[in-house]
């Protein structure tokens, strides 16, 4: 089968990875790179001296290419992919999808009515570590889940179109979605910018995910210490991501508390469980050749891709969700189909797009406890 012919848009930290990927994956081909930076554009051919490189976007689409790939800064994505759209070609674009909630949907329904494959790279849900995630969770080894704990942190590249929100979070935003495949009701965020007014570059994102289920995602520039872990914690195992260990990056925990109820007192006792700690074996491979080989499989077969249109959009949404509440000094944003969050008497009163402060839907006392019992 002949491969399929890529040329990309943006040779800057992460196109270079693309190009890789393309040219190794057995499925794809990188035929051509266009930067708007002649030094960029001079990198590319040193490295890829069979790959042609082009100026501008209507140079590069007067290449034989099958589709296109775009790396841009993220206020870029918009025009590029439209255009790439357009003149007729499947494309791929780099986390997250648009600018806003609006281009995000814009480019959905174009690449629809087009009949041409939009795919978003959110990279994570293509490493074998999050996949293996997937399975547990579905597996119902984890039991109940009662929360998700994100950090991702380090001395940071510095956005300067979007904060560290839209650089970060999309990847922990897709994840969970990937896991939960629930929709959130509700977000909270904090957030400070130190460096470039208005950009954030440390922030504190909290979903609510109703049944008692929360995450909370700690994204920042300014850390002088890499982490990224993400733990998943479940009424019967809990189990820890840290892509920093690729000898074994994920631990599942069979640690937990124990509720029971105490014969004298009739009051409910904590106790607490250290059972077995066991690393499932990962397959080796890299996240980027899968998602290369996706690409190329729903471009020959014109299906949906996992990370779709509709999936950027969704978390598109959720970013911008972030910045309005962190705007807002952490007001909660209840979200489309999130009415019924608060419950009770304030469900009809509280519409999706409303921010308010403090809200909660988590009703206190034993009945929210109970839900633990086994
Ligand atoms: N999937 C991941 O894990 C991951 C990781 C890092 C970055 N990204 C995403 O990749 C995208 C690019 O990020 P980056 O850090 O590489 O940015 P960058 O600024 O390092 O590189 C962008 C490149 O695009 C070029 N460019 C900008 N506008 C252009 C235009 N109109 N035409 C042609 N070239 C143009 C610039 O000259 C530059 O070389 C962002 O969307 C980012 O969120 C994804």
């Amino acid at each position: 089968m002949e491969r399929l012919r890529i040329g990309l848009i943006g040779y800057g930290y992460w196109g270079p990875n693309l190009v890789r990927n393309f040219s190794t994956c057995p499925a794809t081909e990188a035929v051509a790179v266009c930067d708007a930076s002649p030094a960029r554009r001079a990198a590319a051919a040193r490295t890829y001296p069979g790959v042609a490189t082009a100026a501008s976007v209507d140079e590069l689409l007067d290449l034989p290419l099958d589709a296109v790939a775009v790396a841009t800064p993220v206020s870029t994505h918009f025009p590029l992919a439209m255009r790439c759209l357009e003149a007729g070609k499947d494309v791929l674009v780099e986390k997250p999808l648009a600018g806003s909630v609006r281009e995000a949907q814009i480019l959905t329904a174009r690449a629809a009515r087009l009949g041409r494959v939009l795919m978003v790279d959110h990279t994570y849900l293509f490493s074998n570590a999050v996949r293996r995630m997937k399975q547990l969770v579905e597996s119902g080894d984890l039991g109940d889940l009662h929360y998700v704990d994100s950090v991702r942190i380090n001395l940071g590249l510095f956005q300067t179109d979007v904060n560290v929100v839209w650089d970060l979070a999309p990847h922990d935003l897709s994840i969970v979605e990937y896991l939960l495949g629930t929709p959130p009701r509700s977000i909270s965020a904090w957030g400070c910018a130190h460096a470039t007014p208005e950009i954030e570059d440390i922030a504190y994102v909290n979903v609510d995910y109703g049944e008692n289920l929360m995450a909370n995602f700690h994204v920042n520039w300014l850390s002088p210490v890499k982490v990224r872990q993400i733990i998943v914690a479940g009424s019967k195992k809990s189990m820890i991501f840290n892509e920093l260990n690729p000898a074994e990056p994920l631990k599942v925990y069979d640690r937990g508390i124990e509720l029971s109820e105490s014969e004298e007192t009739q009051r409910l006792r904590v106790g607490y469980r250290t059972g077995d700690l066991w690393s499932p074996h990962i397959e080796a491979g890299e996240a980027l050749q899968a998602m290369a080989t996706h690409f190329a499989d729903c471009v020959r077969g014109r299906a949906d891709p996992v990370s779709d249109g509709r999936m950027g959009v969704r978390v598109v949404r959720l970013l911008e969700a972030a910045t309005r509440s962190i705007r807002a000094q952490g007001g909660r944003l209840v979200l489309p189909g999130g009415e019924t969050t608060y419950g009770d008497g304030d469900a009809g009163a509280i519409r999706p797009g409303d921010l308010r402060p403090g809200l909660t839907d988590r009703p206190p006392g034993p009945g929210r406890s109970h839900s633990l019992l086994r």
